[in-house]
């Protein structure tokens, strides 16, 4: 990996390489793991922790809660995401408000609209930069946008000041490259690639069991899943987000600050995977 931060356009300093956390929470007899997994993830610099109001309801905000109690609040980069039909004037300081007492902190670093819905999104932006005035939140961004989606924002009076795009982004699925990674380099967006590891490879049949993917692997003395996360962190202008809630997988995906693909080895997983070269539609979990 290049850089461990990337300077967001409002000046703020975001981490490379944080820590997803879907499905974190749901099960009371992983929450030991899970506590320790994210903890663990803290001490070895993934500071940038991902959740959402709609993760096991509120669960995967409460054990982030537990897991950061006694850490000091700014060094960590919290994110949380409002359901779509939460995203307007009716609910969202609600939501908002529900997020920190969960999580037991007082604002927010980023707060995401987490996919469009029917609220206008003028609606949802005004609320965002309220929330900012606030305190509550220091920055605001969307995910699940494509690239009219973002044209759209940015047509809406402080739309563009959005920070961040939160989008599915793997070796095994690469469309964004063909227009919408562009367009947010052209506009200063950086990227937060979700699933990074295709759910350690479930979403892409073959993935880890390629031959491009193992050889560099084998080569390296590393995991077939590091050689994944390592290729997301290759791009520019990107932020990952691996979710584990396992303390020997959470210590490999820190690894990876340290891992930089060479230019032969992008070579060759660009020939297996190679990105598309015309529009395909986002992918989306
Ligand atoms: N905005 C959105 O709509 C959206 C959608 C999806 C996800 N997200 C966010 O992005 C985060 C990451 O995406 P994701 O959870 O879908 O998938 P992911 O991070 O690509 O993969 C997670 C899976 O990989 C396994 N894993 C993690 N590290 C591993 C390692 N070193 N070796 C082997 N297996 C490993 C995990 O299992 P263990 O837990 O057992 O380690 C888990 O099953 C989410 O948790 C969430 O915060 C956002």
């Amino acid at each position: 990996m290049k850089e461990n931060y990337i300077l967001l356009k409002d000046n703020i300093k975001i981490p490379r390489l944080g820590q997803g956390t879907w499905f974190i929470g749901d099960n009371k007899a992983r929450e030991k793991d899970e506590i320790e997994s994210i903890r663990l993830g803290i001490e070895l610099g993934m500071t940038l922790i991902d959740t959402a109001e709609m993760y096991g309801s509120g669960a995967s905000e409460r054990l982030i809660g537990k897991a950061i109690k006694g850490y000091d609040r700014d060094k960590l980069f919290l994110v949380s995401k409002v359901y779509p039909h939460n995203a307007g004037r009716n609910n969202i300081f609600n939501s908002c408000e529900n997020s920190l007492k969960r999580l037991n902190v007082d604002y927010l670093d980023l707060y995401l609209l987490h996919w469009r819905g029917s609220i206008p999104l003028k609606e949802t932006v005004e609320c965002m930069e309220e929330l900012i005035s606030q305190g509550k939140i220091k920055s605001w961004g969307v995910s699940n946008f494509d690239t009219d989606d973002m044209e759209e924002l940015w047509s809406v009076a402080k739309g563009s000041h959005c920070v961040i795009n939160q989008v599915l982004y793997h070796l095994g699925s690469r469309g964004i490259e063909y227009d919408l990674i562009p367009w947010m380099k052209e506009h200063n967006v950086p990227v937060m690639a979700y699933s990074p590891l295709a759910q350690g490879g479930s979403l892409r049949r073959g993935l880890l069991k390629n031959k491009a993917v193992q050889e560099i692997a084998q080569n390296r003395g590393i995991s077939p899943v590091q050689v994944l996360l390592a290729f997301v962190l290759s791009q520019d202008n990107m932020i990952a987000i691996p979710k584990s809630g396992k303390p020997e997988h959470t210590r490999e995906n820190a690894e990876v600050a340290n891992i930089t693909l060479k230019e032969e080895e992008l070579k060759m997983l660009d020939k297996e995977f190679p990105a598309p070269n015309y529009k395909t539609p986002l992918d989306i979990i």
